[in-house]
């Protein structure tokens, strides 16, 4: 064990070296070359050693060091940049005869001389600008109005593809212009976590993009895959090739993810021909495009041509217009959700659509339906535009039959009859009713999952056959199993069986957070989940408790406490409650061998920040809960102490301002020894 900073020797300063060096090759053949060579699995290995020596060793720690997109403190808001060159917006065009007005004004302004021009993908994410300074990435800023932007650095860092630093060859100090995005796969993925924890899902990558950037916790950021792609030297920032071509030809070459999919062409009519390529081919590139750009080639052509006010002449965007179709809207189907949110679902004449055959589309609330006024049996059109799933945009009147009727907007729970409330918010309606079986399939596979209640072997397949058999409603069913009716379901041998009953057996010794978290209450993750069950101790001790108490736990706002109290106010749940515990499930929080040593620690709630010497983030959290304390990750007047480690940040900041006692590592080992 290590105590304090040691001189790092030569040795492991050379191993930290060559680490980097290896994470930042694997890094460029990923995002810039496509060509990965080691598996998630070997490269996080890399990551973890790199991450352990400079814990060891914090004088090796570097700002361009790949660990360095890892952490990060939370900022109050985001500092103003003003852009050096401003961020010009672009011309949009529609057609193939605006495109030919914008060459014929181009050749007249070059009086005579032909251009030629680069035809890229009009990628549908944020602008960002990057500047790097002795190769080191030093600014990120969004285009903002244009003159001012908003210094995101600290989230941008977290974009893997985005290098800290730039090969040697670079210029020392670089100034590019990119666009962040992010795939469709990422947004699908989102969602499902989403969903998962009873949240709203995003609608489109584009806005998601621009909201991750957004986010004031880079550890969040952390948490969404961004992406990007470079196409822009900033005139007059350090590097001045004389064409687009060799533009391009250098981004990649120091080590900036560059789009593959770019064409040079001698003249429009090549150009119209690229675009028209892409109208169909970009919905297989698991990504968001809205149109082509169209640049000239030569950079000292672009100086000639100027710019307005508002773009560079020398540029032009041709968007596609957004894709609609017409179909018959044959049905509304009313889905309810983990959560019970009623969600109404257009079923439709299948049509094509942007790549796609469509036959089903979210109609998201009752509300939206109800303001387009849809009715099953009208005509309606349909659109794909920046958003991957279709939306419905309108009846069409004139082809509305004669014996429509407005949509009636459920009273009762399609799936159980139950009572069904509108949120606060007024735009969702949801279902109460625990035991609605609709809901069940859902709430029982998050009761089983990894982070919940942990049950090996209880997966989709299983819990739909229990469900479907009857014999499991809700999660209290399950303890009441047997093994001769697990071993009757399809596909499962005697051996398995007897996996599952005990996996499902074992799970009875999960502590409150975990159980707490697995009943899927909205808005309680597995973190708040913890908070509470740390701070209440049983789960009698939290049924009891008034929302003002719930309010009291760190990160607990109004929202969440009166989440929390409504779920166990309703006598379904409460049954369930009851159900489990004469099962033998554990209700309470302290695991019988925390139980046991001094709790020095106890009723003080602890924030820590920076990084420490001696433990991980979650090593320090866990010794922190095993000697009594509660650990929490934001700063308020409900924390007693902050310890701060290396390079601690504005939470050390807010504690100041608080007046919250600050501990070094040190002193938190002496407190913890000694008692408070
Ligand atoms: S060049 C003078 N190239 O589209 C602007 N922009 O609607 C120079 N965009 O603000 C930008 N893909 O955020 C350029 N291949 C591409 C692009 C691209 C997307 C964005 C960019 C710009 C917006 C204008």
């Amino acid at each position: 064990m290590t105590s304090g900073v040691h001189k790092a020797p030569a040795a492991v300063a050379r191993r930290v070296e060559a680490l980097r060096a290896e994470i930042v090759r694997h890094d460029r053949l990923y995002y810039v070359e496509a060509k990965p060579e080691i598996t998630d699995l070997e490269y996080d290995a890399l990551m973890r050693e790199l991450q352990e020596l400079e814990a060891r060793y914090p004088e090796l720690v570097t700002p361009d060091s790949p660990t360095q997109r890892v952490g990060g403190e939370p900022l109050k808001e985001f500092a103003t940049v003003v852009h050096r060159v401003p961020m010009l917006s672009i011309e949009n065009t529609y057609n193939e005869a605006e495109l030919r007005e914008f060459d014929a004004r181009i050749r007249r302004a070059l009086e005579g001389e032909s251009p030629q021009y680069v035809v890229e993908l009009k990628i549908d994410g944020v602008a960002i600008s990057l500047r790097y300074e002795n190769r080191v990435l030093a600014c990120a800023a969004t285009r903002g109005d244009g003159v001012r932007g908003d210094d995101v650095t600290q989230n941008v860092r977290k974009i893997r593809s985005v290098p800290l630093r730039l090969a040697a060859d670079a210029p020392e100090t670089l100034e590019v212009r990119g666009e962040v995005f992010m795939r469709n796969a990422e947004l699908e993925r989102l969602n499902r976590l989403r969903e998962a924890a009873g949240e709203e899902p995003f609608r489109n990558p584009r806005n998601t993009t621009a909201g991750t950037l957004k986010l004031l916790d880079p550890c969040l950021v952390a948490q969404r895959r961004l992406e990007i792609f470079v196409y822009e030297i900033t005139p007059g920032s350090g590097a001045e090739p004389a064409t687009h071509r060799e533009v391009l030809q250098c981004l990649a070459k120091w080590g900036l993810p560059v789009n593959p999919n770019h064409s040079f062409c001698a003249d429009i009519e090549e150009v119209i021909g690229v675009c028209d390529m892409w109208r169909e081919k970009r919905h297989g590139l698991g990504y968001e495009t809205d149109g082509m750009v169209i640049k000239v080639d030569s950079l000292a052509q672009r100086r000639r041509l100027g710019a307005t006010s508002k773009s560079p002449r020398w540029i032009i965007a041709y968007k596609f217009p957004a894709e609609i179709a017409r179909t018959r809207l044959l049905d509304i189907k009313v889905q309810v959700g983990k959560s019970g949110a009623l969600t109404p679902v257009a079923e439709m004449a299948p049509v094509k659509l942007a790549g796609s055959v469509v036959k089903r589309a979210t109609l998201h609330n009752f509300e939206e339906l109800a303001k387009k006024d849809l009715r099953i049996g009208d005509m309606v059109e349909i659109q794909k535009a920046g958003e991957i799933i279709p939306q419905v945009l309108r009846a069409i009147p004139e082809q509305r039959p004669a014996d429509t009727v407005p949509f009636a907007v459920p009273t009762a729970c399609p799936a159980c009859g139950g009572q069904v409330v509108k949120d606060a918010d007024g735009v969702f309606i949801r279902c109460l009713n625990m035991g609605c079986p609709a809901q069940g399939r859902e709430r029982l596979e998050h009761f089983a999952g990894r982070k919940a209640m942990d049950i090996a072997g209880l997966g989709p397949a299983i819990i739909g056959q229990l469900v479907n058999k009857g014999l499991v409603r809700d999660p209290a069913d399950l303890y009441a199993l047997t093994q001769e009716q697990v071993a009757a379901l399809d596909r499962m041998a005697e051996k398995s069986a007897a996996n599952l009953v005990a996996a499902i057996e074992a799970s009875k010794q999960r502590p409150l957070s975990r159980l707490l978290f697995a009943l899927g209450i909205r808005h309680v993750g597995s973190h708040t989940a913890e908070l509470i069950a740390m701070r209440f101790g049983t789960m009698d001790a939290l049924m009891a408790a008034s929302e003002e108490e719930l309010q009291q736990v760190e990160e607990v706002g109004g929202i969440v406490a009166a989440s929390v109290k409504s779920f166990f106010e309703n006598p379904r749940n409460r049954e369930m409650i009851a159900r489990l515990r004469a099962a033998g499930v554990c209700m309470t929080e302290s695991r019988p061998d925390a139980d046991t040593g001094p709790k020095p620690l106890a009723g003080r709630t602890f924030v820590v920040t920076g990084t420490l010497a001696r433990y991980s983030r979650d090593e320090i959290h866990d010794r922190i809960r095993q000697l009594g304390g509660r650990a929490a990750t934001s700063v308020s007047k409900k924390t007693d102490y902050v310890i701060a480690g290396e390079n601690a940040g504005s939470k050390l900041d807010k504690a100041r301002a608080l007046g919250v006692t600050v501990l070094t590592e040190d002193e938190f080992e002496a407190l913890a020894g000694a008692g408070l």
